[in-house]
């Protein structure tokens, strides 16, 4: 699974007539982006909100909307396309959708394409409070979800009507995020996965920090990864300016010293470890109270060596239990990396020559090569942090295989 779920499936995207109609034309996007095939459906009122004609200069497909036109030659589309689909989404989806769905209606071309489909279907309400509040639209969600229909709650706040409460369409990365949960193999269920990420900041005074460049893409990768698989995970990060990752229990911390309690409490129970964070080597010996006046003297820091949180976890390692470390070098790179696998008690290390732009700190994608204890060394080609942490769970679920064969 090198790739996003999403990449070379065809999606149905369903869009109805709310005032949210309009993020449906950005959650068409995210999902080309991720190299799916989108076909739209879009009920009467869902073309008064936003143009038929935005969602085919975009596809390059005719939008289906009138069940009853056969101006591409397929006289029973609802049939085809539910067929055809991977996975529907119908984002916004309003309470009167809900309600004809919810009743196995099948009068327009969105709700007899839902009906007949078998594929996974996204359902996203969003409507005034008090339609999403009335026991009609409540109970109508529970017969969907109790029919086996994934139903991502809207957020709360104000909205568009004046309201203030739940009913607001969740943004469209969330939304796509939700979608690659649903269609996601769950071949991590049963498992907690410990994933670390980001820098520490070590405090020199309360204004100045010792700290890297980490962005904690990768650990972030690695966590959604693993939540879209099935997994339990928990997510310690140092300071990140990135979004929590739906469905993770996250715990923030500053320090390597923060960092090494965090992750020592949750560590016995979590059958793999992924430690991408950055943590700091060392810390000021003393960090002052007050800030430090530059008198533009010479200053000397001493510092302390934090603790090794990973070859602490080596050591404390139980049976089954996996744990797989980063490594940025400089130089060296398989003679440092295989002896910081064989020192610290590591299943596996993904490493990589840090330097490139695309690579490692940062960016986007990383190019790194995955050492493991039986002296394999598989050099995994540039990918996106997304795709390589679904490679190195995949490695993950390999190594429990071999363990246990
Ligand atoms: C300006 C306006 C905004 C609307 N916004 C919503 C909405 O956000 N959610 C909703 O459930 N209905 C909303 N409605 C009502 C629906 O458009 C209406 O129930 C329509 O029949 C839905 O049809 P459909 O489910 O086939 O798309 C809105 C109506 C108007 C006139």
């Amino acid at each position: 699974m090198e790739q996003s779920v999403l990449a070379g499936k065809t999606i149905v995207l369903g869009v109805t007539g709310g005032i949210a109609a309009y993020k449906s034309v950005e959650l068409l996007r995210i999902l080309q982006k991720e190299d799916a095939r989108v076909r739209v459906v879009m009920t009467a009122a869902a073309a008064r909100f936003v143009g038929p004609l935005t969602f085919e200069a975009l596809t390059g497909e005719a939008v289906y909307s009138d069940m009853w036109s056969r101006a591409d030659g397929d006289a029973i589309r609802h049939v085809t396309w539910a067929r055809e689909c991977d996975a529907i989404v119908v984002a916004p989806a309003t309470a009167n959708t809900l309600a004809r769905l919810a009743h196995g209606l099948a009068d327009d071309a969105l709700s007899a394409l839902v009906l007949a489909a078998t594929a996974p279907v996204l359902l996203c309400p969003a409507m005034n409070v008090h339609m999403y509040e009335n026991a009609a639209t409540r109970e109508n969600l529970e017969t969907l979800a109790r029919r086996g229909y994934a139903v991502l709650a809207p957020g709360s706040g104000f909205l568009a009507c004046g309201d203030t409460g739940a009913g607001r369409l969740p943004e469209p990365p969330l939304i796509a995020d939700r979608l690659a949960w649903l269609m996601s193999p769950k071949d991590l269920s049963g498992k907690t996965v410990l994933v670390t990420a980001g820098p520490t900041r070590e405090f020199i005074d309360p204004v100045r920090f010792i700290s890297n460049p980490s962005s904690g893409r990768m650990g972030h990768a690695v966590a959604r990864a693993a939540e879209h698989r099935g997994a339990r995970v928990i997510l310690v990060e140092g300071p990140v300016s990135l979004p929590d990752p739906p469905g993770v229990t996250v715990k923030r911390v500053n320090s390597a010293l923060e960092m090494a309690e965090a992750v020592f409490a949750s560590a016995a129970d979590a059958d793999l470890v992924v430690k991408t964070a950055a943590v700091s080597d060392y810390r000021p010996e003393s960090a002052a109270d007050q800030k430090i006046k530059g008198s533009r003297n010479q200053l000397s820091l001493s510092l302390l060596p934090n603790p090794d949180i990973l070859a602490e976890l080596g050591g404390r390692k139980r049976a089954g239990q996996l744990l797989i470390g980063f490594a940025a070098e400089t130089e060296n790179l398989a003679a440092h990396a295989t002896e910081k696998l064989a020192k610290k008690n590591l299943d596996m290390i993904a490493a990589n020559l840090i330097g490139a732009a695309d690579s490692g700190f940062s960016a986007e994608t990383n190019k790194v090569t995955l050492f493991t204890r039986d002296g394999s060394a598989v050099q995994v080609p540039l990918m996106s942090k997304n795709a390589l942490a679904h490679l190195i769970l995949d490695h993950a679920v390999q190594l429990w295989g071999k363990e246990k064969g």
